[in-house]
């Protein structure tokens, strides 16, 4: 293996440390304690981890949180009436609706719901609009994540080719947005893009988020490439990233692990949204 590893385990450490100690101070002058609420629907099994590693999360750093577990079988009427509820909670400073919802639930209504000041996944028009025009507030917390992840690793983004393999509004899109925010020249890739190891051999830095185990593979990456893995599939009870570690690695300048690259900065980035909420 040549590539260096991207512990974003140990980053986002650090930075849930920084947090701790911030919250600490906070709450010892006297101001609100940060509060999340965490809205869950149905019995996905992947959203059920996720909402258990947030609100442990949570915990750690000392911002309180409140989870809404509801059943499939709710209205959308009724979850946009709890998301009201929760936009004039004083002690509510952010509020996260676990994605997917079922498909009787218009998800696009339901981000519209929340109040743009707590809307901590940065999902709501009005924070996607900002992030576009450049004067962020909310920055999904993947995408922020990955900026983090790049910037703390010193990579230099100005001029270079960034390729984005896939097209999400929760990923893809704001993410390319970020890094053409620091200069860099991007491509974005999806499922009907010709020939796209083509494109993908063509970037300095390869951000996958297209949802298909091993998808990516060394014959696609050009030789010290910084590659980051957004995926996070679960293959015969193990889990394994969008990109396939043991050959890319060989080729690559840098890589994000599948666990422990991306994952833990989501995290961390939810809860810095939900502190930065709570001091405005
Ligand atoms: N589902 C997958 N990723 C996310 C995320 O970042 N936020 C929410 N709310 N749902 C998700």
């Amino acid at each position: 293996m040549s590539a260096q590893i991207i512990d974003g385990k140990a980053i986002a450490k650090e930075i849930r440390q920084q947090i701790k100690e911030e919250i600490a101070q906070l709450v010892a002058t006297g101001k609100t304690q940060p509060g999340l609420a965490v809205v869950i629907v149905g019995n996905n099994p992947a959203s059920r981890v996720y909402v258990n590693a947030k609100k442990k999360a949570c915990a750690e750093v000392g911002i309180y949180s409140e989870e809404y577990a509801l059943p499939e079988t709710i209205t959308e009427s009724e979850l946009i009436s709890l998301i009201q509820k929760l936009n004039h909670d004083r002690k509510i400073h952010g509020i996260l609706v676990q994605l997917p919802l079922p498909d009787h639930i218009d998800e696009q209504k339901v981000i519209e719901s929340i109040n743009p000041q707590k809307d901590v996944d940065g999902f709501h028009p009005m924070n996607i609009g900002n992030l576009l025009i450049g004067t962020p507030t909310f920055i999904p917390c993947t995408p922020a994540g990955i900026m983090v992840l790049l910037q703390k690793t010193g990579i230099e983004l100005k001029g270079k080719h960034a390729v984005v393999i896939g097209r999400s509004n929760i990923v893809g899109k704001p993410v390319s947005i970020l890094l053409l925010a620091q200069h860099a020249t991007v491509t974005i890739c999806h499922s009907r893009t010709i020939d796209l190891p083509a494109v993908a051999r063509e970037a300095d830095v390869l951000v996958v988020a297209i949802g298909k185990p091993n998808f990516i593979t060394g014959a696609a990456i050009k030789p010290g490439a910084v590659v980051i893995d957004v995926g996070v599939n679960r293959v015969d009870d193990k889990l394994v990233g969008d990109v396939e570690f043991e050959s890319v690695s060989q080729v690559a300048g840098y890589i994000t692990p599948v666990p422990g690259g991306v994952g833990p900065m989501t995290i961390a980035m939810l809860l810095q949204n939900t502190l930065q909420a709570a001091k405005q």
